[in-house]
């Protein structure tokens, strides 16, 4: 197995022969450990720093790690990840400020414990940093809906951590929007399907599934109420209120709840570490 750990200056990164030339590497098979975002050498900030070296041995030894190291072996998952982009023309959307970040990281962190995973993503600059996972973009809820439904039926633990649009634009227009001769507007919006309720609704005894809940306000209550309205068999609640939770960031601060209404709350961490404390807890569920 080859593994390669780039980095290099932003632009350079960005470089669409770099980026091609990357795509060639995971054709042949060959594990990218993607470069972290940060400082440059060049003083610039940006993606193109190289990955932790004990990241990087962490990410060697999980791999080369014995099998009965990887409790997950054998399981299937399903991650659901990022925004979702609701179109209003085909320049303009509906979007939100999810990274995807979190769910990136649980699903490699389920890929590392040797789970085969299926990662629906919304619109993101992401990329998966470990094997093992099957990635399907998608732009707006009701594709990630239709997405999810193969990989849902036969996966053992399915991790909602999309950050769906609630509404999509009820018609869009086919050409571009012009303020000229559209003047004002009222737009109106239909409700999106609930991915996890609707998928919820169909599963199987010894299926488990976690959400997540982002609140600023009545956080636990809003918590349980969401678990119990989509058949969730736990679920991660971030408080907006917390300083490094949430959204955009890199680090999260974390309460799950399980469905007796159990909290277990862990400090601020990176979301890497995040999500080990939540892939543990669902092993914890067996
Ligand atoms: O948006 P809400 O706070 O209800 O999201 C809670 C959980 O439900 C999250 O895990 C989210 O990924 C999931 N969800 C979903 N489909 C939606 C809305 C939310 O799967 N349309």
């Amino acid at each position: 197995p080859v593994f390669v750990a780039p980095a290099m200056d932003l632009d350079m990164f960005r470089h669409p022969s770099t980026q091609g030339n990357l795509d060639i590497l995971r054709s042949y098979g060959n594990h990218i450990i993607e470069p972290a975002e940060g400082e440059l050498a060049s003083h610039l900030v940006g993606k193109g720093r190289m990955e932790e070296p004990e990241r990087i041995v962490e990410i060697l030894e999980t791999f080369f790690a014995q099998d009965s190291e990887k409790p997950l072996l054998g399981k299937k998952a399903l991650v659901t990840a990022g925004p979702t982009y609701e179109k209003l023309d085909p320049v303009r959307f509906i979007g939100n400020y999810s990274s995807g970040r979190m769910g990136y990281c649980v699903a490699e962190r389920l890929a590392e414990l040797g789970a085969s995973v299926t990662l629906v993503s919304g619109p993101t600059s992401l990329e998966p940093a470990v094997g093992g996972i099957d990635l399907i973009r998608v732009e707006s809820a009701v594709e990630m809906l239709e997405a999810c439904r193969a990989p849902f039926l036969d996966a053992d633990i399915t991790v909602l951590s999309a950050a769906v649009a609630d509404y999509r634009p009820m018609e869009q227009a086919e050409t571009k929007m012009k303020r000229e001769t559209k003047g004002d507007f009222d737009l109106r919006l239909t409700a999106n399907p609930d991915i996890a309720a609707t998928l919820g609704a169909t599963k199987r005894s010894g299926q488990r599934m976690i959400g997540f809940a982002l609140e600023t306000d009545r956080g636990e209550e809003e918590a349980m109420r969401k678990m119990k309205a989509k058949q969730l068999d736990a679920i991660v609640l971030n408080s907006l209120s917390d300083k490094g939770a949430g959204f955009g960031g890199t680090t999260n601060k974390v309460t799950i709840f399980d469905s007796q209404g159990r909290a277990t709350s862990y400090p601020l961490k990176s979301k890497k570490e995040v999500a080990k404390d939540i892939v543990d807890y669902i092993i914890g569920l067996g």
